[in-house]
């Protein structure tokens, strides 16, 4: 045990609340469990719950700068099979999903996956490997990449689609260590500055909120009508990037889609502007462009670097372009993460009994899965209820 692991323990009460009742009967026993995911002391605290519950399982890191390497080796002195290093390559973290599904020659029977990496896996390379009983994937980028995968062949549950990630972990806990991160990386003052979040979604409008809170005028932009109305609603300026460009001091990515803030968007920038992506994929603030403009680059702090643009202008990029609040910052608080590992936990122990009933292909959470989540949280915070 570490302290970090401890302190998470410790923070994530649904998760244990799960241990305690399912424990015994270990309704996972004999089941192989592939996950993919961030290398941190939440997962850590998630995958000693299903251990608990009488599954064998192996872990993929699903990003390359996310590995917390003290997580990681206490994971293997227990003996768990983690692939997964801070600053591995694209190449290795590829690597590191194959190894996983290398292990048992059956495959695995369960899989716990983020950003479809193992799923998209089992039906390229793997697609000779018997089909796992059930899966979840927990982003929707990952509930996105599997309409370009084919027909499914075996169920997979929306995880990203709970109570837990909707009202608790995206807007509330994400936002949170998004907008603390960019503020503690950066230094600098949100008070008076304009805010600008690509994105309303369940992410971003958590974002906005937080960072009006901080006393920003934020600037929202937007591909949804309905979600750029709700922004308007919500009391935001609403605009396209071009123009949101010329005038932010902040730029916080959260869509999940490619190239949200592209070349001419980051020559048309104030000098010093601050940018920050939230999605899960690092592309949602041009790469390759913003390479090609820097003429100079260097450090300014831990996780914050400044470039300098062809045309003169700099900008300050966070985390290296990377999910920010995990790659910069400390990360979700624990109990954000207990609520979506326990969607997650749950969707594996009561959909299982009737998994061979479910057709290939992708299916809702349980609604059991929300009210039990709900229920664990709300005795938690010593939230008391009416009869009903
Ligand atoms: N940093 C973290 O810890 C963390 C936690 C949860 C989710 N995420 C990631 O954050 C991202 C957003 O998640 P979400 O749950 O809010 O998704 P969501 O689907 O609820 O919201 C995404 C929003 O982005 C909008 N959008 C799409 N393309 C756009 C564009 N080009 N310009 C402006 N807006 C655009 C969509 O219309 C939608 O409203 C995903 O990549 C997700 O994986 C990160």
């Amino acid at each position: 045990m570490t302290v970090k692991l401890d302190t998470a323990t410790a923070r994530m009460p649904v998760l244990a609340a799960i241990r305690r009742e399912f424990g015994e009967v270990a309704p996972l026993n004999g089941h192989r469990i592939a996950l993919c995911g961030h290398v941190t002391a939440e997962t850590a605290v998630q995958v000693r719950t299903l251990l608990a519950l009488g599954a064998e399982i192996v872990w993929c890191a699903s990003s390359t700068t996310t590995t917390d390497e003290e997580i990681a080796a206490a994971m293997r002195r227990d003996g768990v099979v983690v692939h997964g290093k801070r600053g591995m390559s694209d190449a290795d973290l590829a690597r590191g999903a194959h190894e996983v599904l290398s292990v048992w020659p059956e495959g695995p029977t369960l899989v716990l996956d983020e950003g479809a990496v193992l799923i998209t896996a089992l039906h390229r390379d793997f697609a000779h490997l018997p089909a796992p009983v059930l899966a979840t994937e927990k982003t929707p980028d990952g509930l996105a990449a599997l309409a370009g995968v084919g027909p499914l062949r075996f169920p997979v549950i929306k995880s990203d689609e709970s109570f837990g990630k909707d009202a608790v972990d995206n807007p509330h806990g994400t936002a949170q260590s998004l907008v603390e991160t960019i503020a503690t990386v950066s230094a600098r003052l949100l008070a008076g500055k304009v805010f600008v979040v690509a994105g309303h979604g369940r992410v971003g409008s958590g974002v906005a909120q937080k960072a009006r809170g901080l006393g920003a005028r934020v600037v929202v932009t937007e591909v949804s009508a309905t979600k750029a109305l709700l922004a308007v609603l919500n009391g935001y300026e609403v605009l396209p990037m071009r123009e949101a460009a010329r005038i932010g001091d902040f730029f916080c990515t959260v869509t999940g889609k490619p190239g949200v803030i592209g070349r001419d968007d980051l020559l048309a920038m104030k000098s010093g502007a601050v940018l920050a992506n939230g999605g899960h994929l690092p592309w949602e603030i041009d790469q390759e462009a913003l390479s090609a403009l820097a003429t100079g680059r260097r450090e300014l702090a831990p996780g914050l670097e400044e470039l300098t643009l062809s045309n003169g202008n700099t900008v300050e990029l966070l985390g290296g372009g990377h999910i920010v609040n995990l790659s910069a910052g400390r990360g979700n608080a624990s109990e954000v993460m207990d609520v979506t590992f326990a969607s997650q936990v749950l969707a594996l122990q009561l959909v299982l009994p009737k998994a061979a009933d479910l057709a290939p292909g992708l299916h809702a959470l349980p609604p059991e899965c929300d009210e039990y989540v709900a229920a664990a949280l709300a005795k938690a915070l010593g939230i008391q209820l009416d009869e009903k």
